[in-house]
């Protein structure tokens, strides 16, 4: 059977080489018919000049009141989360596109925070409603939330938050009628918000019921609480130099195996090194998996569900000659971007795994698959709104029909490390259990050594040698992101 083409887009003209690792110099189709694209290096890409509109709608008879602009974005992407249930992450980039850098960061940080804090907030507020709101009051809804989330968390002055809060309620038809309400509320917040914060249980409140249940029932009580204490701050920001980079003033402390890490995040494409494509960003648990994988030079490695692409950097930094795959052509894209900033090579393929036919068997494959990425809520406080049990379920399908399929395309002796971002016992270690009965005989666990992982925290490896990392290790120096990495070898005939 020949395997569905997902992305039919060739470019017309290839990007020139500049001096990579072997390998193509154009884009091209393998037998299959799936689209590749070979190790390219690019320069700088010319964008046009912004083209951002005049903003009249916003703007009739003069200027908005100074800060409207970033809190209407918040209200945006609060709405974009909440109510459409969709990533914050892509709210991102569709909803701030007007906005300015410091103003861009404001309204980031003010959704960030209201969904990082919405079980305390909603706390907050619910005592002072006759009734809930009307679903289409939204607005209304998410300009309480908001308020609340300035006024007791990011120590934004009362006034400049409820008079703000109050003008983009009236600026909604649906919601208009009820701007007296929200400033009444937000009033009442502002007088006794902050000491009823202090009585909050807040690991508990901003958990939702769906998941806290599950991490109970998995880790216990004690353990679900410290995991959702995590999640109550921002994640530091990680990165993984290049083995050859220059030493760079990155005001960051060594973690071990080599990632930096820095307390403030800050921007990132104006720290030293960034341009010159010295590190990529990437949580030191989610580097763990290519480290462990530890490629010799020149081995060929399959990088499955490849995107953005921070492992295929890894990988390709150590020498292998790496294969990216991924179904997502737009991520794809951001691989090449990666692999273009860093010089770093490899094969990219956009495909869909579960039936893309290698011409030859790998040596090794990394499967970071597809999951609820419940270990990365720090850094996606918009999770725990957006997914529910029933994801995780079809996700566990996925998973497995991955790597079912990756172990077709891998050597007898090749060794598969299978990685998810989940803190879900079914999409790590029942995943793994349920492999080894599928493949009876054909496949066997091959668990990580004590030299592995002497430099990793203390309970991190299980009792069948599996890596089971959760969100709190690490915690008096910022935590790291949940994450469970098996290895499995395939047995020679
Ligand atoms: C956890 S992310 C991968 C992160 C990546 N390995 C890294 O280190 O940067 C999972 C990826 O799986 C991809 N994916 C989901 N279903 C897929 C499929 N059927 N085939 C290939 N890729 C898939 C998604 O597009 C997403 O990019």
């Amino acid at each position: 059977m020949v395997p569905p083409v997902i992305n039919t887009r060739l470019r017309a003209s290839p990007r020139p080489l500049k001096g990579l690792q072997g390998g193509m110099t154009k884009p091209n189709q393998n037998a299959s018919g799936q689209q590749k694209r070979g190790p390219q290096k690019r320069g700088p890409q010319k964008r046009g000049p912004n083209n951002r509109g005049n903003n009249r709608a916003n703007n009739r008879g003069g200027q908005p009141p100074s800060g409207i602009k970033p809190r209407r974005a918040a209200l945006r992407l609060l709405n974009h989360v909440l109510e459409e249930g969709k990533p914050l992450d892509d709210g991102l980039a569709y909803h701030l596109g007007e906005l300015e850098g410091p103003d861009r960061g404001l309204a980031r940080a003010i959704a960030s925070t209201a969904l990082r804090r919405l079980g305390q907030i909603e706390a907050l507020i619910t005592p002072h409603l006759k009734r809930p709101l009307k679903r289409k009051a939204s607005r209304a809804r998410h300009a309480l939330i908001m308020g609340a989330a300035e006024m007791i968390f990011m120590d934004t002055p009362p006034h400049a938050a409820i008079s703000i809060a109050v003008s983009l309620t009236k600026q909604d038809r649906d919601s208009a009628a009820l701007s007296g309400l929200v400033n009444a509320v937000l009033r009442r917040i502002s007088e006794t918000g902050k000491a009823e914060r202090a009585e909050q249980d807040a690991a508990r409140l901003n958990t939702p019921n769906w998941l806290w249940d599950r991490w109970v029932k998995t880790y216990g009580a004690d353990q679900a609480r410290s995991i959702a204490a995590q999640h109550l701050a921002e994640a530091p920001l990680d990165i993984t130099p290049k083995p050859d980079a220059p030493e760079l003033d990155l005001a960051a402390e060594p973690l071990p195996l080599g990632t930096l890490r820095r307390k403030s995040g800050g921007a990132i494409t104006g720290l030293p090194g960034f341009e010159a494509g010295d590190w990529w960003v990437q949580d030191w648990a989610a580097a763990l998996p290519a480290r462990l994988l530890n490629p010799a030079p020149g081995t060929r490695v399959l990088d499955l569900c490849a995107a953005p692409g921070g492992k295929t950097m890894q990988l390709a930094a150590m020498g292998a000659s790496v294969t990216a795959l991924d179904i997502n052509d737009s991520r794809m894209e951001r691989v090449e971007e990666n692999l273009d900033r860093t010089a770093l090579g490899a094969e990219l393929i956009t495909a869909d795994a579960l039936v893309f036919e290698a011409d030859d068997p790998y040596d090794a494959i990394l499967l970071d698959a597809p999951c609820s990425a419940t270990g990365t809520i720090r850094r996606h406080p918009d999770l725990p709104h957006i997914k529910g049990a029933k994801e995780i379920k079809a996700l566990t399908k996925l998973q497995a029909g991955l790597l079912d399929h990756a172990l077709t395309m891998l050597k007898p002796g090749g060794t598969l490390i299978y990685c998810t971002c989940s803190l879900e016992p079914e999409e790590g270690e029942a995943q793994i259990t349920a492999a080894l009965a599928r493949h009876d005989g054909q496949i066997s666990r091959t668990p990580f050594t004590d030299d592995e992982t002497k430099t990793l925290p203390d309970t991190a490896k299980t009792a069948d040698g599996e890596i089971r990392l959760l969100p709190y290790y690490w915690r008096e120096i910022g935590g790291m992101d949940g994450f469970f990495i098996a290895r499995l070898t395939k047995q020679t005939d």
